[in-house]
């Protein structure tokens, strides 16, 4: 088995002949956070797409990530380290099930969450992120009807914050977030009373309430970083632990573990290892292909997206 810094120098060395850009989610191992050109939450990375002017996007990430960039550069060669990385919300949301929806409500506008397969977007009339939900939620106008999809929690969180009457809300969930109890948040909180609680909004509602600060992993990290407390209790995925530790070392954050696998980990990121990255970027494989015709109808509700401010 090779040593971790040979393979780290030579993904560094094939990503400057592929003329590539190493994209990071939060939630990657810290091995190859270190390495990214670019660490982000999902609204960050698909902007940082947009902008690339090399040759190949190497996304280490979450499938639908990685096809958001392939929507946004479609010259570009897009590769994952592991195809299998998917999302629990975009097996939640079947395409055919969306356009029958459509078929029986017309008049809905379709607000989709980015944790959506590119069919799916394909049949969006915007598109938006834990980030920037609500605002999306609010440029749409008030009497216009709407069906978010496919996170209930996040969907909630936005009626809630938006006072919008007029929403359906798709009842996906995430398997990380989702199984986060109040229960073991107030134990947690027992165990660190000065310890101030932050959460994503794909976190259930009686977690989502306890929070201090509500927020997509960027934003939750921001937070963090300039806020007067000193220990936090962090409802999201422990990869964040990465630019939390490096932001703010002299501060202390405590992780919740689930009900399934007594961890705050993402099974589908957590595919994505270091010794995939360098295969992907050798082989250029796994790529994302997306028909062009998907391409062209997916690009109009993320441009929609990315103009909201
Ligand atoms: P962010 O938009 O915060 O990156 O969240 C994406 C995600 O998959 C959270 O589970
Ligand atoms: Fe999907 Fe949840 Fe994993 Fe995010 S943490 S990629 S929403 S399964």
């Amino acid at each position: 088995m090779q040593a971790v810094t040979d393979i780290a120098e030579e993904i560094l060395q094939l990503k400057k002949r592929r003329r590539a850009i190493l994209l990071a989610h939060h939630y990657q191992e810290s091995e190859i956070q270190e390495l990214a050109d670019a660490i982000g939450d999902s609204l960050e990375l698909a902007r940082r797409a947009r902008d690339f002017d090399g040759d190949v996007i190497a996304f280490c990430g979450v499938w639908f990530m990685a096809e958001t960039a392939k929507v946004l550069n479609p010259r570009k060669i897009v590769v994952v380290p592991d195809r299998a990385a998917g999302c629990s919300l975009v097996d939640a949301c079947d395409v055919e099930q969306v356009r029958a929806f459509k078929r029986l409500y017309p008049d809905h506008a379709i607000v989709s969450y980015i944790n959506t397969s590119v069919e799916v977007k394909a049949e969006s009339d915007i598109l938006c992120t834990s980030r920037n939900a609500v605002q999306v939620v609010n440029s749409i106008p008030a009497e216009q009807p709407i069906l978010f999809l496919p996170d209930v929690n996040l969907g909630n969180y936005v009626k809630k914050q938006s006072g919008r009457e007029n929403m359906k809300i798709w009842q996906g969930a995430c398997v990380v977030h989702s199984t986060w109890s109040a229960k073991r948040l107030t134990a947690a909180k027992e165990q660190h009373p000065d310890a101030v609680i932050v959460a994503h909004p794909e976190c259930p509602p009686e977690v989502v309430r306890m929070a201090d600060f509500v927020g997509s992993t960027t934003a939750i990290i921001q937070w963090c970083v300039s806020a007067d407390a000193r220990e936090f209790i962090v409802m999201t995925e422990s990869g964040v632990t990465h630019s939390l530790h490096k932001l703010a070392p002299e501060k202390r954050f405590y992780f919740v573990p689930n009900e399934n696998c007594n961890c705050s980990e993402c099974p589908y990121m957590k595919l994505n290892t270091l010794e995939k990255l360098h295969a992907c970027l050798k082989n250029l494989e796994p790529r994302v292909d997306v028909a062009s015709d998907i391409i062209e109808r997916a690009r109009l509700p993320l441009e929609r997206m990315l103009a909201v401010k």
